[in-house]
């Protein structure tokens, strides 16, 4: 009998790698990507055309996307603005992930835009990337609570939905930007949304700030979503949002996942060869919550 499939996006490269104190080199970062490529990893976020200013630890995105061209993978890279659409579309970028906002506080401290602008930035380049012929994703920051403005309403996250799927997203990601949401919160609007839209342009991101990265990745997966950011050996955190700690890590979440009898694609020890690397180059990983276990598990076996 053949498995379910759930697509996980590996973001540890930009969203693990961008608030980490040791900056690591392009090179270093193509590293990273191959390792995970070599675990079977499909879907990986491997930088963003951000201000180098703003978060210096994302410089050299260019210098991946072309290091990348031609390998066998689906790379995307983050924008926040229409300048980071442009230089992304200068350096070849064939997957882009805009981001909107959930709340005003956030949109401001990350993009220096209002929820409005935002928004009509992506809704712009939505519409440029039919001539560019690039695959557009939009991730929905704090789409549970804004560590500036607090509760983000449900109808705002949904409506937003609505009309960036409308106007072309292939793909729509609700993300829990600072670990603040719980398995019911996560459950009604993940249903909602699964229930309007059907679960093939959804993806959820999940921080673990509150330890409930994986009960919120299973809420979801029980609201029909089989699609999923985490970040190799637990890392990230955003550097505008204060509070915000790792992504769920994707050694966690592919266990959970191939336990429960999913198939993600992803081979276990690979996963944890590319999470000893990203632990060694940046000194500061937890390799997530199973990681003595899967490490004795897999020695036990070799
Ligand atoms: N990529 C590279 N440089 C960019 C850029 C982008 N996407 N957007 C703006 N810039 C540059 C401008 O060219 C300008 O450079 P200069 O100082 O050398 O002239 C500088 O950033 C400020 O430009 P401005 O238009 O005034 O920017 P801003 O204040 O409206 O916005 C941001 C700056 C938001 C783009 C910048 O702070 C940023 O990139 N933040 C990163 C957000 C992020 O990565 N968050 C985490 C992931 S969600
Ligand atoms: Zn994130």
């Amino acid at each position: 009998m053949s498995r379910e499939k759930v697509i996980i996006q590996d973001v540890g490269p930009r969203d693990g790698l961008q608030n980490q104190p040791k900056i690591l080199t392009p090179q270093q970062r193509v590293h990273i990507v191959r390792a995970l490529m070599a675990a079977g990893v499909e879907h990986i976020q491997v930088g963003s055309f951000v201000s180098p200013k703003a978060v210096p630890a994302m410089a050299g995105a260019a210098e991946i996307v072309s290091e990348l061209q031609g390998q066998p993978g689906q790379f995307s890279v983050l924008v926040p603005n229409v300048k980071g659409y442009e230089l992304a579309i200068e350096a070849g970028a064939r997957i882009i992930e805009m981001v909107v906002y959930g709340s005003e506080g956030f949109s401001q401290a990350n993009a220096h835009m209002s929820r409005a602008q935002s928004e009509a930035a992506c809704m712009e380049i939505l519409d440029r990337s039919v001539e560019d012929d690039v695959r557009i994703i939009t991730t929905i920051s704090t789409s549970f609570d804004c560590p500036f403005d607090g509760v983000v309403e449900p109808a705002v996250v949904e409506a937003l939905t609505a009309r960036l799927l409308e106007r072309g997203s292939s793909v729509v990601v609700v993300a829990d930007t600072i670990g603040s949401a719980d398995p019911a919160r996560v459950r009604k609007l993940m249903n909602r949304l699964v229930g309007d839209h059907g679960p093939d342009h959804l993806c959820c991101h999940f921080h673990d700030t509150r330890a409930m990265g994986l009960a919120n990745v299973f809420a979801s997966l029980e609201s029909g979503v089989r699609r999923f950011d985490a970040s190799v050996a637990g890392v990230g955190g955003c550097p505008f949002a204060p509070g915000a700690s790792g992504n769920v890590a994707t050694e966690d979440v592919v266990m959970m996942l191939e336990q429960m009898g999913f198939d993600t694609g992803i081979d276990q020890r690979g996963l944890m060869e590319a999470s000893q690397l990203v632990a060694e180059l940046t000194e500061n990983a937890s390799g997530g919550r199973a990681a003595p276990w899967l490490r004795q598990m897999l020695e036990a076996s070799s």
